[in-house]
C-alpha cells in the first residue's frame, strides 16, 4: 500500500497504523533526490547465464525430442529400445572415415512384419495435441531392399498418436523428411518405429522436432523458454558456461569451431555434468551440440542481447584433471578467440565472416566482449590469458575481455587474481558467489568501497543457496529471491564500476537436473519462473539510465530494519524507479521524501512480489504462487509512503508530467 502524504503526515499515518501492530513494524523517512544524477546503468547491466546443465541445451532449450539421435552415446543404444530380434539392429563404427559422427545403426528387416525402434526421449517426449512435427532420418538402403519406416508419436500408454509413413529409397545416404500431426497430448511420450519390408537399411540422425519451435525455425528452440527469456529483456546472454567451457578434460572442453554447421558433423561428447555429482549422476547426458554457436548468436540477437561468448583458456576444470595446454602449444586455443571474433563480426573478406555468411547470416554479431577461461585460478591462468590477451587486443583492441576471478569472491584464490588483473589493467572482472542468503544481505555494500577506475565488475554467476534437506535440492524460495534482490540494491546503486550482472543457472529439467537452485525450471511440456526469476525480471525491466541517491541519515539503505533500497531514473523515458526490498517479517512503513515530486504524474506504478512465509516456492504445479502483483496509487503532497509488506519486493514507477 503506498500513500502520498508530507513527510510529517506519513510518520503521523505511520504511528497510527503502529498503534495496531505495534509490535510488527518499523518506520523511517528516506530522502530521493532524482535531480543528481550518478552513476550511469549500462544497457548491458542484467542479463542472463546460460549453461548445458540441468539438461537446459539438449533435452530443454533445444527442442530436439530424440535422444541419442546420432548413437553418439557411449552406450550407441542408449535411449532407444528394439522391438524384435535385438540383434537385427548392429551399431557400426566409421570413425576414420568420420570422426565428428562416427556411429550409425544397421538394420536387417527379416520379414514383412518388421522391426520396432523406439526412442524414449529426455525423460519422455512432450506432444500436444493439434501440434505439428517433423521426423527427418539420413538413410541409405542396400541394394535390392525394400525397406519402409512407419513412424508413430505414443503416449505413456503406448497408444499411437499420429502417424506418419517414409520410404527412404536411396543407396547413397540421403535424409528423408515427414511430418505429422499429433492427435492427443503426452507429458512422456515417445517415438515409435517400424521397419517393413525385407532388406538392410542404415539409419542416423533420427531427428523429431516441434514445428512450432522460437521463430519457427528449423533445428529450432523451445518457444516458450525463449519467450521466458525474452521477457526478461536481458542485456547480454553469457554462454555456453560455466564449466562446461572447461571440460573435466581437456579433450571435452567446449569448442567453438565444432558446434557451427550441419547439425549431423557436430560431434557428440559427454557433458561433464553427466558424472560431475555421484548423487546426481546423470548418465544419458551428452552434449549434440545442436545448440551450437551460430545458434546462440542468433538467439542473441532475437532477444535484443549482447552476446558474451566464454572460451577456453588452455586448462580443463581444476576442480577435475586440470589438465594444461603447455604455454608454447597454446596458439591453437589463442586462435579460437581470434576466429570467433572473425566469425562474429567480420565480412565476406575474412575466412570467418564468409562461413557466417555462408551459414546464412550476412549480418555482423557485433561481438564487443568475450570471455577469456571460467573460473580458473592460479598463475597458470594469468599466464595464459596474457597470452590471450596480449594477441586479442593486438587484432582486436576495442574487443572487451571477461576476465575470472576464480570459484569464490573472497579467500586467497580470490584475492591473488584481484590484485594480479587489477595490475594487468584487466577491462572486465567475473566474480561468482553461490553463498547462503545471509552472505547477500550482507554484501550489499561490498561495491560501494570498490576502486571506481579500475576494472569494471561482471557478477557472472550468482545465487543465494539456502541449504536444501540432503544439501543438494537448495530451494528456489523466497527468503532466497529477497536476498538476491537485497544484495541487487548494491550491484545497482554501483552502477559505475558494476557494468554487468546474471544468476546462475538459468535452466533445470525437473526430471534431470543436477545443480539447484536455478532461474526457471521445466518439463517437457511446462515451465515457472521461480520467484528470483521474477526479481531478475523486474531488475531488468525496471534498471533506469541513472542511479540517482536514496538515503538513510545519509547512508545507503542497505540493511536498516531489513529494509535495502535504491533508486534511479530512467531519463529516455523520464521515469524515476525506485526498489524497495524488506527481508524482515515486520512490515516497514517509509516516508519517501522525493525532491522535485510535483513535477511527476498524480499516479504511480507498483509492482509487488511478496509472500507472508519466506520458505514459499513455485512449482509446476502452481507457476504462479508467487508473481508479481501490479498495482497503483494517486499522488499528492510532497512525499511517499510505502507501506513495505513482510518479505517484499517493490518497484515504485513515478513518470514525469
Ligand atoms: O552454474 C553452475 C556452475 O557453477 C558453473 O558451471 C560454474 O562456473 C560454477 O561453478
Amino acid at each position: 500500500m503506498i500513500n502520498f502524504k508530507t513527510g510529517k503526515i506519513a510518520l503521523v499515518v505511520g504511528a497510527v497504523c503502529l498503534s495496531a501492530s505495534a509490535f510488527a513494524q518499523t518506520s523511517a523517512v528516506y530522502t530521493v533526490d532524482p535531480t543528481q544524477l550518478k552513476a550511469t546503468i549500462q544497457p548491458t547491466m542484467y542479463g542472463i547465464f546460460f549453461e548445458d546443465i540441468n539438461m537446459g541445451a539438449d533435452g530443454g532449450l533445444y527442442a530436439e525430442l530424440v535422444k541419442n539421435r546420432s548413437f553418439e552415446f557411449d552406450n550407441a543404444l542408449m535411449g532407444w529400445k528394439v522391438a524384435g530380434d535385438s540383434s537385427a539392429v548392429k551399431v557400426v563404427d566409421r570413425k576414420a572415415e568420420r570422426p565428428d559422427n562416427p556411429h550409425y545403426i544397421n538394420v536387417t528387416v527379416p520379414s514383412a512384419q518388421g522391426i520396432g525402434l523406439s526412442n524414449e526421449g529426455f525423460r519422455g517426449m512432450g506432444i500436444r495435441k493439434g501440434e505439428g512435427y517433423n521426423f527427418s532420418v539420413i538413410a541409405r538402403q542396400a541394394a535390392g531392399s525394400n525397406v519402409t519406416i512407419q513412424l508413430e508419436l505414443r503416449d505413456e500408454s503406448g497408444k499411437a498418436i499420429g502417424s506418419a509413413v517414409v520410404q527412404p529409397k536411396s543407396a547413397q545416404w540421403k535424409k528423408f523428411n515427414v511430418s505429422l500431426t499429433a492427435t492427443a497430448q503426452a507429458a512422456k511420450g515417445s517415438l515409435y518405429i517400424t521397419l517393413k519390408g525385407r532388406g538392410n537399411i542404415d539409419l542416423d540422425m533420427i531427428s523429431l522436432f516441434p514445428q512450432h519451435t522460437w521463430k519457427n525455425r528449423a533445428n529450432g528452440l523451445r518457444a516458450d523458454l525463449v519467450q521466458m527469456l525474452a521477457d526478461m529483456k536481458p542485456g547480454f546472454i553469457r554462454f555456453p558456461g560455466g564449466c562446461i567451457v572447461e571440460g573435466r578434460y581437456l579433450v571435452n572442453r567446449y569448442q567453438w569451431k565444432k558446434t557451427i554447421g550441419d547439425v549431423d558433423k557436430r560431434e557428440t561428447i559427454i557433458n561433464r555434468w553427466n558424472t560431475e555429482f555421484k548423487h546426481r549422476s546423470t548418465p544419458d547426458y551428452f552434449q549434440s551440440f545442436g545448440l551450437g554457436f551460430m545458434e546462440y548468436f542468433m538467439l542473441a540477437e532475437d532477444i535484443g542481447a549482447e552476446p558474451l561468448p566464454i572460451l577456453n583458456c588452455g586448462m580443463a576444470c581444476q576442480f577435475n584433471s586440470g589438465e594444461l595446454v603447455p604455454v608454447d602449444q597454446i596458439d591453437p586455443y589463442v586462435q579460437d578467440a581470434l576466429d570467433l571474433i572473425e566469425f562474429a563480426n567480420g565480412d565476406a573478406s575474412t575466412k570467418w565472416g564468409k562461413l557466417r555468411i555462408s551459414l546464412g547470416h550476412p549480418a555482423k554479431f557485433n561481438l564487443k566482449m568475450l570471455g577469456v577461461g571460467n573460473e580458473n585460478w592460479g598463475p597458470n591462468y594469468v599466464e595464459r590469458w596474457t597470452l590471450f590477451r596480449d594477441a586479442i587486443k593486438k587484432k582486436y583492441p576495442q574487443v572487451k575481455i571477461v576476465t575470472s576471478t576464480g570459484t569464490d569472491p573472497d579467500g586467497a584464490r580470490f584475492d591473488t587474481l584481484n590484485t594480479a588483473f587489477r595490475g594487468l589493467k584487466a577491462d572486465i572482472l567475473d566474480e561468482h558467489y553461490y553463498r547462503p542468503p545471509q552472505w547477500f544481505r550482507d554484501n550489499a555494500k561490498r561495491y560501494d568501497s570498490y576502486d571506481r577506475n579500475g576494472p569494471k565488475i561482471f557478477a557472472g554467476e550468482y545465487a543465494a543457496h539456502v541449504p536444501g534437506v540432503d544439501d543438494a535440492l537448495k530451494k528456489n524460495n523466497l527468503e532466497a529471491a529477497l536476498a538476491e534482490a537485497a544484495f541487487m540494491t548494491g550491484l545497482e546503486r554501483n552502477a559505475d564500476v558494476v557494468n554487468m550482472a546474471s544468476y546462475a543457472p538459468l535452466f533445470a529439467h525437473v526430471d534431470a537436473w543436477q545443480w539447484a537452485p536455478d532461474l526457471i525450471w521445466f518439463d517437457n511440456l511446462k515451465h515457472y519462473g521461480t520467484p528470483n526469476y521474477y526479481v531478475q525480471k523486474l531488475y531488468s525491466l525496471n534498471k533506469g539510465t541513472n542511479v540517482v541517491p536514496m538515503l538513510l541519515n545519509g547512508q545507503p539503505i542497505a540493511g536498516q530494519d531489513g529494509i535495502y533500497a535504491n533508486a534511479t531514473i530512467n531519463k529516455n523515458t523520464k521515469e524515476l524507479l525506485i526498489k524497495v526490498v524488506n527481508v524482515s517479517g515486520k512490515s516497514h512503513k517509509a516516508s519517501l521524501d522525493i525532491k522535485g515530486l510535483s513535477n511527476y504524474q498524480t499516479k504511480a506504478w507498483v509492482t509487488t512480489l511478496t509472500s507472508d512465509k519466506p520458505d514459499v516456492v513455485n512449482s509446476l504445479e502452481q507457476p504462479q504462487f508467487i508473481a508479481p502483483a501490479e498495482g497503483s496509487v494517486n499522488v499528492s503532497g510532497s512525499s511517499l509512503v510505502v507501506d513495505a509488506e513482510p518479505y517484499s519486493f517493490k518497484v515504485i514507477k513515478l513518470k514525469m508530467k
